[in-house]
């Protein structure tokens, strides 16, 4: 299994490109079910999470063929299978998001239960309660989600749309409703919906494929349904710069006393952590190429609470914790959208740091002297605050299980090697 060995400390300076967003390149996969025509995605990231997306469609009969650098065309001209198996599906949850496109082109899914996971619970049931809500039937049957809408002689049943409120936002769920919205017959009517830009990115492209869509990126999103959907046509979709891998690096900035630039990141998408780190006491600028962060003094406590979008968002809050063993105080780190999203502050312990977990909130007593030992990755952002703790720490850091880390982010160690960090992949 692959590890990063990280010798630190060190500061980091320079350039490094953002990728794009897996997380909006997730949906806009799924999205490739939702017609017959070639769909064209670019900036799609070489992560694992995406791999298993192709994985996904690639079962189902959708052909998928790469091209250098993030380029991805998709025909789901042949789709012969219905169904997410649990052997991928285990490994991302995400992969609910095939969920709503089969439902509403094919009347019919089978998506194996995701199961449990190292963050929490994390249930599908406003998901399922949505599609019921839109006229599908859903029963769980062998440790898979069977939804189905009634044939209407020969021909497939369709969804129908009405007013989905949730009771909590939920991005994969918003994504999910609107992604099968598209195919139903009728007006969908999405409340309290997921405000993220992953969610604006999806209807950007689903619009592009023909689909009529307004209100995304409010609360309320309001979906006609249209009979068909087309392609991308000749102008692929470019899917939107990766938020969160743009703000590891600029906080592995600020933590190093260094000055970052992510280039081609976008300062709208990430207010309230870039809030935090000027807080924090980094300078914090928008430039021509992206977003830099700069540090020459000190680092001071910061108290955050997670939230949707535009609040903190619960993926950086972990390398916000690592950045906030080195401040000169006690900051309260609130995770409110996870139960279970502190497993990185006992491994951070044992590189030397003074953190205290009470039920949803971290206590962080800064400042710590890190010291490198070997400590284990639990899940994708917790790998990253290991990562970034490291770089910080004297001597040699070993994270281990970086499979988690490869999930989400592209190339990490090229990047921060090129900023300077000494981190090598190895095998351990
Ligand atoms: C997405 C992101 C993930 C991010 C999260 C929150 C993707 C692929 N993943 O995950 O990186 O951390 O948003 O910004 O985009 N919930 C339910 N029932 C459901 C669905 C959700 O109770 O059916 C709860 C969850 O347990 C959680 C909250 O709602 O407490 C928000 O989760 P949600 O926004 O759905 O997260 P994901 O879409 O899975």
């Amino acid at each position: 299994m692959d590890a990063f060995l990280i010798r630190g400390p060190s500061r980091l300076a320079g350039t490094v490109p953002v990728s794009g967003a897996k997380n909006a390149a997730l949906p806009a996969l799924a999205a490739a079910l939702l017609t017959a025509q070639p769909v064209g995605l670019e900036s799609v990231p070489a992560v694992a999470d995406i791999r298993t997306m192709q994985k996904l469609l690639t079962g189902m009969g959708v052909s998928v063929a790469l091209s250098p650098g993030g380029g991805v065309s998709l025909s789901a001209h042949d789709v012969r299978s219905t169904e997410a198996p649990y052997d991928l599906v285990r490994t991302m949850r995400a992969s609910i998001l095939v969920l709503g496109p089969l439902l509403s082109r094919f009347g019919e899914a089978w998506v194996s239960l995701p199961g449990g996971c190292a963050i929490g619970v994390r249930p599908v049931d406003l998901h399922v309660k949505a599609f019921e809500a839109m006229g599908a039937r859903v029963a769980v049957e062998k440790g898979y989600i069977h939804a189905h809408v009634s044939r209407v002689g020969t021909l497939a049943g369709r969804l129908q749309g009405t007013t989905i409120r949730f009771p909590t936002v939920t991005v994969t769920g918003t994504e999910n409703v609107l992604l099968a919205a598209t195919l139903a017959r009728g007006t969908t009517r999405i409340q309290n919906a997921a405000l993220e830009p992953e969610v604006v990115d999806l209807a950007r492209l689903l619009r592009k494929m023909g689909a009529s869509i307004s209100g995304e990126g409010t609360s309320t999103v309001v979906v006609e349904g249209v009979e068909r959907l087309s392609g991308t046509g000749s102008a692929p979709h470019v899917v939107v710069p990766d938020r969160i891998e743009a703000g590891t690096y600029l906080a592995a900035g600020a933590l190093t006393a260094g000055d970052v630039t992510v280039a081609g990141a976008r300062a709208s998408d990430l207010p309230a952590f870039l809030s935090a780190l000027a807080a924090a006491g980094a300078s914090v600028e928008e430039t021509e190429s992206g977003v830099r962060v700069r540090r020459d003094g000190p680092l001071r406590p910061v108290d955050l609470a997670t939230g949707p979008h535009p609040g903190f968002p619960t993926d950086l809050q972990a390398q916000f914790m690592a950045l906030m063993t080195q401040a000169e105080g006690t900051s309260r780190i609130a995770e409110t959208i996870f139960e279970n999203r502190f497993l990185h502050a006992v491994e951070l312990v044992r590189l030397g740091a003074g953190i205290d977990v009470e039920g949803h909130t971290a206590t962080v007593h800064g400042p710590s002297r890190l010291q490198g030992a070997p400590v284990t990755a639990s899940d994708l952002r917790a790998s990253a605050a290991l990562v970034l703790a490291g770089l910080v720490a004297e001597g040699e850091t070993l994270v281990r299980r970086i499979y988690h880390l490869d999930r989400g982010y592209s190339g990490m160690e090229g990047k921060l090697t090129a900023l300077g960090a000494g981190v090598e992949r190895v095998s351990g």
